[in-house]
């Protein structure tokens, strides 16, 4: 099922996202989408913040990689911006189970091939602060 929300400023996103991540127990796959400055990372605050972790300590793992929060569950955020398919794969195959997985440039990857409960988000830019947020859960699993 899909479900399309407007966001007009980042407190928006926040609160999208802290509402989305009720759905969450902290064992699945988010695959993010959405271009150079759309607001994955702010997405993945807002998630994180519901978990208890403090939205300064997320910051997009571009040059890391990868950065893990500790707070009710763990999260493995993933900028999957500068690796191959291959890489990602690999990378991502180590943390399935142990946490919640939250990718950006989700769409690097062509297939979801992990055996968890996955969602996909795009956020699109529409006009300067305007976005549009899209949650669609892959129900096949
Ligand atoms: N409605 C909105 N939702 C989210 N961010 C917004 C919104 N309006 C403006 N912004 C701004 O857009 C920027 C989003 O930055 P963010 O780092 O989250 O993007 P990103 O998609 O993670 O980019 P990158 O691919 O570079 O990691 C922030 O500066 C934020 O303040
Ligand atoms: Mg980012």
């Amino acid at each position: 099922m899909k479900k399309k929300f407007e966001s007009l400023s980042p407190e928006d996103t926040l609160k999208i996202a802290k509402e989305f991540a009720q759905e969450l127990n902290g064992n699945e796959i988010v695959y993010l989408k959405g271009e150079l400055g759309a607001g994955k990372t702010v997405f993945i605050k807002g998630i994180a913040s519901y978990f208890g972790i403090d939205k300064n300590e997320v910051n997009s793992p571009t040059f890391t990689l990868m950065n893990i929060y500790e707070g009710k569950i763990t999260i493995f955020h993933l900028d999957l911006y500068r690796l191959s398919p291959g890489e990602a794969e690999e990378m991502i195959s180590d943390f399935v189970g142990k946490g919640l997985i939250i990718l950006e440039w989700g769409d690097r990857l062509k297939e979801d091939i992990f055996d968890l409960p996955a969602f996909f988000i795009e956020i699109k830019v529409s006009e300067e602060d305007n976005r549009e947020i899209i949650i669609e859960k892959i129900e096949d699993k």
